[in-house]
């Protein structure tokens, strides 16, 4: 069986401030991903780069992810994007379930909502989960399972092929230090344990399990080595297109 591309994808969050500063970082990163054939680079912008990136990203080994959508196909929801639209706009992937979605209020049921939404729409959901803070007493491994049962409700086996497991630390984002790699290990088989007791035996494939939360260059190769996971995302590194470009290369030299 071909061994599974590494997913590296950029979490542009809401930066940066003009099209014209997005279309230059993605350009940088196009040219960084051209040679690169062992990983999957992804992009996630702000929804309303979509369209232009996703026209920049035509014939390039960069596809375009939206960051949120929407449960609703359409009707009064002001300000919100339905993944019909997402699609519509030609991204690949969505990212549902990001701590500082949660933060803004999404429940665990309006996240179940909204994967399901986007999976029927025909997208790649980035489903994130993780813990706040991490006590000796393992509570935060049952929040983890928590938010993994809840998020993929109704969830058939099928569609579980379009959804990666992002397990992003609440603690780590936009921290400093990334988790350790052996922590990070043992999370990782975790997740496809909870997974696996949640489907049931026969389950067709591995869903991939990336980690984000701090990746930077210097801890890229030691977090995707020893922690063993499928990918990164990338917060703040991803909207410095030489440091990304570093991450990709990193990604793609691993055996
Ligand atoms: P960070 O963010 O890389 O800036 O820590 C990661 C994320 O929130 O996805």
């Amino acid at each position: 069986m071909a061994k599974m591309k590494k997913l590296i994808i950029g979490n542009w969050k809401m930066n940066p401030a003009t099209l014209s500063e997005a279309k230059l970082i993605f350009s940088g990163i196009k040219k960084s991903a051209s040679s690169l054939s062992k990983i999957e680079t992804i992009i996630c912008t702000p929804s309303l780069y979509l369209t232009a990136l996703v026209a920049a990203s035509k014939g390039s080994k960069v596809t375009i992810g939206a960051q949120d959508a929407f449960y609703q196909s359409s009707g009064p929801f002001t300000g919100l994007l339905s993944p019909e639209m997402v699609r519509s706009a030609g991204a690949d992937y969505v990212i549902i379930g990001h701590s500082e979605r949660r933060a803004e209020g999404d429940t665990d049921e309006i996240i179940n909502k909204k994967i399901l939404a986007a999976l029927h729409a025909g997208l790649t959901v980035i489903f994130c989960v993780g813990e706040k803070e991490r006590s000796h007493d393992g509570h935060f491994l049952e929040f983890v399972k928590r938010q993994i049962y809840m998020g993929l409700q109704g969830v058939s086996k099928k569609l579980l092929a379009r959804v990666f497991i992002a397990y992003e630390p609440v603690w780590a984002i936009g921290a400093e230090d990334a988790i350790l790699p052996r922590d990070l290990h043992q999370m990782k088989i975790y997740i496809h344990k909870v997974i696996g007791e949640f489907f049931g035996p026969g389950l067709p494939l591995k869903v991939p399990v990336i980690y984000g939360g701090a990746v930077h260059p210097e801890n890229a190769e030691v977090i995707l080595k020893a922690g063993e996971v499928d990918g990164l995302l990338v917060g703040r590194e991803s909207l410095d297109a030489k440091r990304f470009g570093m991450i990709l290369s990193i990604a793609n030299s691993l055996k």
